[in-house]
C-alpha cells in the first residue's frame, strides 16, 4: 500500500477568514500553518486533526483554478490530498493505473512537501494530491 495517510480534504472557500472562524467556533479548530500559494493561485490553512489536516482554501486571484471551481461549482470539497512516501513512485504507479496526471512530474508544494495532483477524470471524480512531506 502506497498510501500512508490521508494527508487533507480541500475545501474551496471564498472567504477564508470566515471559514477559520466557523471551524474555530464549531470544533475549536486551530490554525497550524497558513500559506499563499502565489503558483497555484491560493491562500490556505491547514488545521490539524490528528495526523492530518483539514485545508481551507481560497482563490487569490481570478484565473486561479480554485476560483474556477467555485465558479462552476459554488464552495465546498475541492479535492483530496493522500500522503505518500514517494511522490514520483506513487505517480508512476498511478498513471500505469490508468490514471491522467495533471503534473507530469512531482514538484513543490505548499509547507515544503512535494506533491503532483491527479485529473478527477479517471479517477472517480476525485481531484486527487498525492502528497510527500
Ligand atoms: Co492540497
Amino acid at each position: 500500500m502506497l498510501l500512508t495517510e490521508i494527508d487533507h480534504v480541500a475545501i474551496a472557500v471564498t472567504d477564508l477568514d470566515a471559514a477559520i472562524d466557523y471551524y474555530k467556533r464549531a470544533f475549536g479548530a486551530t490554525v497550524d500553518h497558513r500559506e499563499i500559494v502565489e503558483s497555484d493561485g491560493v491562500e490556505e490553512a491547514l488545521l490539524k486533526v490528528a495526523e492530518s489536516y483539514i485545508q481551507l482554501l481560497t482563490p487569490t486571484r481570478p484565473d486561479s483554478p480554485v476560483a474556477k471551481a467555485i465558479e462552476k461549482r459554488g464552495e465546498g470539497l475541492h479535492h483530496i490530498g493522500y500522503r505518500v512516501a514517494d511522490c514520483a513512485e506513487a505517480l508512476a504507479a498511478m498513471i500505469a493505473a490508468g490514471a491522467t496526471p495533471i503534473d507530469k512530474a512531482p514538484r513543490p508544494g505548499s509547507r515544503g512537501t512535494t506533491v503532483a495532483f491527479i485529473h478527477p477524470k479517471g479517477s472517480y471524480g476525485t481531484l486527487i494530491e498525492l502528497v510527500q512531506e
